[in-house]
């Protein structure tokens, strides 16, 4: 197998290894560490304020001087909001929160910002970001046509055959087939219920033949087999995350860290009780909580916005069971080393195999 291809070709990276994007966990120096290893490093900037994508962007940039992606979140906005529901579940969560000694603070209406990737263009232009990666939808015509034009290349993200179909129809370069053992957020936009639940196993080579565009394999691969078995159901490349989840470049607190050693392949479940959205993490109280109380949960990013200050005053008090633990089925395979040894070894066990 060689480990050149159409997708490096395309990156213009040495291997078909991306570091997947994980907002709240991926910094500048994971991007960078992967990408000056010759993988693709990604930048997470979904929902970011675009000045603060800038910085993120610019940071980067002074780490490597070797191609990394910039990832978007591209869903669309709820039109109506019940805020009834909204006070409903603020009031359950504050409640919650003083029952287990978390501090709480109330949002209200106006508080609720939101960044979309249409206020990001500018910055993506103006600091000529060269790879754009996606996730939770499609983008706009008038958006690829403008990315297009500057020649950066588009990663879509899908999680059932029709989404690919629909991501290479509107004009993607490749796409992240994201099976359902991955951690953090579904990609998933043409249905929340039910809810695409196909594995990596199934999904990738279904997609592989309805697609022309090549395809990368997101969720559940932690070493050099599953990047080959990846390569041989007709990925091109592979897109890693929670094994980069306790390298010293990542944003996780010890607690979260600690959790992820500790995870079984059976500890993490989907759950839309912390932003709305269905998310793989590892199973914990306000979880159990949120899911237990009856309440109908708003949609994202309503939900997202209402516990992000209860999320970040558990990651101060080391609370993991307040804390978005986003995890894949295999998590617990993350190693405490850097991001470049992490992708040196995933890299030489892949090699080995191939040269096996
Ligand atoms: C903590 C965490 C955060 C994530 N955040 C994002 C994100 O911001 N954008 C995105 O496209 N994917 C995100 N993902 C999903 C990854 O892109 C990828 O699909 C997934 O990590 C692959 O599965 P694995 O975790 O089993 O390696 C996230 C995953 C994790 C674990």
């Amino acid at each position: 197998m060689e480990l050149t291809n159409q997708l490096t070709q395309q990156l213009a990276v040495r291997y078909p290894i991306i570091q997947a994007p994980m907002l709240g966990i991926t910094t500048p120096e994971m991007v960078a560490a992967v990408s000056n290893a010759g993988g693709l490093g990604s930048l997470p900037i979904g929902g970011l304020a675009p000045e603060k994508a800038r910085q993120l962007i610019r940071k980067t940039k002074s780490l490597t001087g070797k191609p990394f992606a910039v990832n978007l979140f591209a869903h669309t906005l709820p039109t109506e909001v019940d805020w009834d529901s909204v006070e409903k579940m603020q009031h359950f969560l504050e409640e919650l929160c003083a029952k287990y000694g978390v501090t709480f603070s109330r949002f209200s209406e106006e508080d609720f910002t939101f960044y979309t990737y249409q206020d990001q263009l500018e910055v993506l232009q103006e600091e000529e970001v060269g790879i754009v990666s996606f996730t939770f939808g499609l983008l706009d015509s008038l958006s690829i046509a403008l990315l297009h034009k500057r020649d950066v290349k588009l990663i879509g993200t899908a999680t059932c055959v029709e989404e690919a179909i629909l991501l290479e129809e509107s004009g993607v370069d490749m796409i992240s087939a994201q099976g359902i053992e991955a951690g953090g957020h579904r990609g998933s936009f043409t249905s929340n219920h039910p809810l695409p639940m196909i594995g990596s196993m199934t999904l990738i080579p279904q997609v592989v033949q309805s697609v022309k565009v090549p395809v990368v394999a997101a969720g559940g691969i932690s070493d050099g087999m599953g990047i080959k078995a990846a390569f041989s159901l007709g990925a091109q490349g592979v897109q890693v995350g929670s094994l980069f989840l306790r390298s010293h470049e990542s944003a996780a607190n010890e607690a979260y860290k600690e959790s992820i050693l500790h995870s079984k392949d059976t500890d993490t479940a989907l759950t839309r009780s912390f932003s709305g959205r269905w998310a793989r993490g590892v199973v914990n109280q306000f979880m159990k909580s949120v899911e237990a109380s009856g309440l109908s949960i708003p949609p994202y990013p309503v939900q997202n916005s209402l516990t992000a200050a209860i999320r970040a005053s558990a990651k101060k008090q080391g609370k993991k069971d307040f804390l978005s633990l986003w995890g894949g089925q295999a998590a617990s395979k993350a190693p405490a080393k850097s991001s470049r040894e992490i992708f040196d070894e995933l890299l030489s066990s892949f090699r080995i195999l191939l040269n096996g």
